[in-house]
């Protein structure tokens, strides 16, 4: 395989397709504006603002023109319960201007639910040329979801809210809006393409569990630019069905990191395919660039680039983990996605523990056409003067049933990867 060829491949798939994207859109001559206060909203944080937003969305969405506004006026935060704001539109172009706070009921038993089930808060779906913009604040109120006992309320936990979904939608663009403290995921992107993100602050403590920043799933041609991404799980997680994901200028942390996956649970059958990663920043966050896959799927994850990665005392910066198994015990199997064509380029930063890269690959399905280039992973420790008293028993490196190549210097150095081409 030749690397340069891949990242050429890369490249024309993303150019050729997005002719067939956007187009430029033609000024507003005949365009509107739907103010929420003229539905009956209040805007105090307490009075449910639902049924204001349900008929200002009736009325933006089926306004015929070129472009229909639903404005959400600054300095007003704006009570909702779950709310879906559903198309086919039949203005060309949709504008969900949020300048104001979007608020979720403030506690669980608050929030209304269709069928005893929140999946969503807030729901965009079915909507071709839709533009989300700020500066406004969507407020999921996670906290006391979080805190739930869950031994005591598991129906409750297992059924914490995600914040914002995309979903069958097209050409949606969201950008400048805060996304802070989901139940669940923060923002969902799925069965859509064509998806721009960008300036985006996306924030949840720490410690909030399954809080990924931005999931991507069965979603193709989806761009995620700089955004500051803090929160709990992983900051964007890639699942099944994602084709061309161009995500950079990402600064993570606290997080999980940028994982591709899990795929593969339960001998599902899951590919993603053709993912640039490019400078991003990872803070102190648990894992850098991720691909984990259950034992027993089926499927494929090729033609990834990591590129560009800058580390700061990252616990465990590269990994691939095709035996992901996070709580239940896995039995063994000689079924795997399989995984190949990956590329690792400048990496580089400091990691908190040993190992620093880890390639956990089958025997039956290896990893294969792994590439690494410029790769400089210390411990934080190490050459700051501190006293170096780690006694990890793990090598730096580790990797099994990997088949790949190296380039240029590698730090840590990993047996498996042959390097010819010095
Ligand atoms: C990915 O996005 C960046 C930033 O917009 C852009 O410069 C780059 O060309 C894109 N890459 C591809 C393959 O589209
Ligand atoms: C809107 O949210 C921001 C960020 O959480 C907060 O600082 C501000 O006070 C809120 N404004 C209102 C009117 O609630
Ligand atoms: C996986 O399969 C088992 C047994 O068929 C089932 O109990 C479990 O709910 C499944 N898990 C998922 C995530 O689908
Ligand atoms: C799975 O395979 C590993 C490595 O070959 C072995 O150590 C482990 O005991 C096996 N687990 C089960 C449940 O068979």
């Amino acid at each position: 395989m030749d690397f340069f060829m891949l990242l050429t491949y890369l490249f024309s798939l993303f150019h050729n397709n997005q002719t067939a994207g956007p187009s430029h859109s033609s000024p507003d001559v005949n365009s509107k504006i739907f103010n929420v206060f003229n539905y009956g909203a209040i805007g105090n944080g307490y009075a449910d603002d639902t049924k204001a937003f349900m008929d200002a969305w009736e009325d933006t969405c089926n306004y015929i023109g070129s472009k229909s506004t639903m404005e959400i006026p600054q300095g007003r935060a704006f009570l909702l319960q779950p709310i879906g704001f559903h198309g086919p539109c039949k203005s060309k172009k949709i504008v969900f201007s949020i300048s104001g706070n979007l608020t979720a009921p403030y506690a669980p038993y608050q929030w209304k639910c269709n069928e005893d089930y929140c999946h969503q808060w807030i729901e965009f779906a079915h909507i071709n040329g839709l533009y989300i913009d700020g500066p406004g604040t969507i407020d999921g109120q996670g906290p006391k979801w979080w805190s739930l006992n869950c031994k005591k309320y598991e129906q409750a936990c297992h059924r914490r809210p995600r914040g914002m979904v995309i979903s069958h939608s097209s050409n949606v663009h969201i950008s400048n809006i805060v996304v802070k403290d989901s139940p669940n995921f923060q923002m969902s992107l799925e069965d859509s393409k064509w998806i721009f993100v960008k300036q985006l602050t996306i924030t949840a403590d720490g410690d909030s569990p399954n809080t990924d920043g931005i999931h991507i799933q069965r979603c193709r041609n989806v761009f995620v630019h700089n955004s500051n991404i803090h929160t709990g799980d992983d900051c964007i997680s890639i699942g099944d069905g994602s084709k061309y994901v161009n995500i950079s200028g990402i600064s993570c942390g606290p997080g999980h990191g940028i994982s591709i996956g899990s795929l593969g649970r339960n001998g599902s059958k899951e590919t993603v395919e053709n993912v640039i990663v490019r400078d991003c920043i990872f803070r102190k966050t648990d894992n850098g660039v991720r691909i984990k896959t259950w034992q027993g799927g089926r499927g494929l994850v090729r033609n990834i680039l990591f590129e560009r990665i800058k580390l700061h005392g990252v616990t465990r910066p590269i990994i691939i983990d095709q035996f992901y198994c996070p709580h239940s015990q896995c039995n063994n199997h000689t079924d795997a996605v399989e995984i190949k064509n990956i590329m690792y380029k400048h990496i580089h930063g400091t990691a908190v523990k040993k190992p620093f890269v880890e390639l956990l690959c089958s025997k039956s399905v290896p990893c294969r056409d792994i590439y690494m280039n410029d790769i400089d992973i210390l411990d934080q420790d190490e050459g700051k003067g501190k006293k170096y008293h780690k006694r990890s028993s793990h090598p730096p490196a580790e990797c099994i049933n990997v088949r790949g190549e190296s380039n240029g210097a590698i730090k840590p150095k990993l047996a498996c990867l042959d390097s010819e081409r010095h």
